[in-house]
């Protein structure tokens, strides 16, 4: 399992991480729920060892790997798709996925393309593509993709669904599921509480750096607090009756309806 304990991290100035405990389990999708500016990124930085941890410690199957720095990380399986859908522009789809490869072999690397492309087959038809020309949600699948070319057992994934309209969100979430499924550890970080929820087997809410509360994603979906901050529009901006009212609308669609369903565990199983 990848593990943290008393994690603490920052850029220049105070800490930004005031302390985490967390755990993702190979096989379990973990989503990290939190406004904007709480941490979140700053989270998968640390972890993926691009900024430094200040305390406390990173473990990954039991190998300590507090400040390996990130090619260390890679090697033991932790896998990390930056915000905002880094890929390279000017190479093609093809290229991009190499890149992820890493270290592997011709023929590894090319069977894991194969597997890449069965999950995303939008890729395949495009793999001569410049990355650049893409849309936005192909290339978030791309960034996915060349992440998953790394064969990771922990994907650190960092606000998939941002910018992309809400079809292309729903064809990029029903696979993280399948990943977990296939034993991948998957640690989802995601303004979009609605649906990081909905997918979630285990789930935190950050805030100001601190994690303020834990449990299953279907608790964290159901907890008020969650609810009136973290779900519905724009989270919890405003606080006039017209956007509560739309927002409860949107909180009994996520908890009853078709979208919730849409988004549930067993759907997608099934
Ligand atoms: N590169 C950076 N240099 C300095 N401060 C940063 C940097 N990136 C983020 N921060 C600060 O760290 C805090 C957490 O940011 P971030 O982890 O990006 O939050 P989130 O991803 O939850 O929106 C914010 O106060 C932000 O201003
Ligand atoms: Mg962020």
């Amino acid at each position: 399992m990848l593990e943290l304990k008393s994690l603490r991290s920052g850029y220049d100035g105070p800490d930004v991480l005031h302390g985490l405990d967390l755990v993702v389990e190979p096989g379990t999708l973990v989503s990290v729920i939190g406004a904007n500016g709480a941490g979140k990124s700053t989270l998968l930085r640390t972890i993926s060892s691009l900024i430094r941890t200040r305390s406390g410690t990173i473990t990954v199957d039991g190998t300590d790997l507090t400040n390996a720095g990130a090619p260390a990380m890679v090697s033991h399986g932790v896998s990390h798709v930056p915000e905002g859908r880094q890929v390279f522009a000017t190479m093609t789809v093809a290229e991009n996925l190499d890149l992820g490869a890493y270290k592997a072999s011709r023929s590894v690397a090319s069977e894991r393309e194969e597997r890449v492309l069965e999950i995303f087959p939008a890729l395949k038809e495009r793999m001569n593509h410049l990355a650049g020309s893409l849309s936005g949600g192909q290339q978030q699948m791309l960034a996915i993709g060349r992440g998953l070319m790394a064969e990771p057992k922990y994907l650190l994934l960092d606000e998939p669904s941002l910018g992309l309209a809400p079809i292309v969100v729903q064809t990029i979430f029903q696979i993280l599921p399948n990943l977990s499924k296939a034993g991948v550890g998957v640690l989802l970080i995601e303004q979009n509480g609605q649906i990081a929820l909905s997918i979630a087997d285990k789930a935190v809410l950050l805030e100001r750096g601190q994690i303020t509360l834990r449990g299953t994603g279907q608790e964290l979906l159901k907890n008020p607090e969650v609810i009136e901050r973290y779900l519905g529009v724009g989270n919890s901006v405003g606080t006039d009756s017209e956007k509560r009212i739309e927002m409860s609308l949107r909180i009994r669609t996520a908890l009853g309806d078709e979208t919730g369903k849409l988004f549930s565990k067993n759907s997608i199983a099934n």
